[in-house]
């Protein structure tokens, strides 16, 4: 059975109100397949500190497929990411996945820098690569280098609770 491994993250809404109100540089927390819903100031982790490894999970159980180009997630299964600000990282299929006021948007993990597909972290509504530490908007867009190039982007659609990314 194939083996997808997977990176999520979630603000709890009183933080991430907190970090809206105030402007402040939003710190996001790795972790394997759960999302954090309700977290103290203290589980935040730094965005700069490498990002820890969760373990591999089993294909299916954690409601991802992975099938060619297209990618699958129950969002039955993976219920934080139906909470807008939380964000997954498909290491499998090297594809990043926020939700952004209730839409998905999906974009290649590859970093236009150097290509660094797992070392992200995201927050303050920007995806952080810590290889080079460049930033993304969540359109892929390019805000700060040393990356030059947008990442690429992949079409989502939502039908029935189920996310579907076409790479
Ligand atoms: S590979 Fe991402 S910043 Fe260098």
């Amino acid at each position: 059975m194939e083996k997808f491994e997977t990176k999520s993250g979630n603000l709890s809404s009183s933080r991430r109100e907190f970090l809206e109100k105030s402007g402040s540089i939003a710190v996001m927390s790795l972790f394997g397949l759960g999302f954090f819903t309700a977290c103290s100031s203290s589980d935040d982790m730094d965005p700069q500190q490498p990002p820890q490894t969760p373990p591999p999970t089993s294909g299916g159980s954690n409601g991802i497929t992975v099938s060619g180009n297209t990618v699958r997630i129950d969002l039955d299964v993976q219920t934080g990411l139906k909470t807008s600000g939380a964000w997954l990282l498909v290491v499998d299929a090297q594809t990043l996945v926020v939700n952004v006021n209730g839409s998905y948007n999906a974009l290649t993990s590859v970093c236009t820098h150097t290509g660094c597909d797992r070392n992200w972290t995201f927050g303050s509504n920007k995806f952080v690569c810590s290889c080079h530490g460049s930033e993304f908007d969540t359109n892929g867009n390019v805000l700060k280098g040393p990356a030059n190039q947008p990442l690429r982007s992949f079409s989502t659609s939502l039908n029935n609770n189920i996310l579907t990314i076409t790479k």
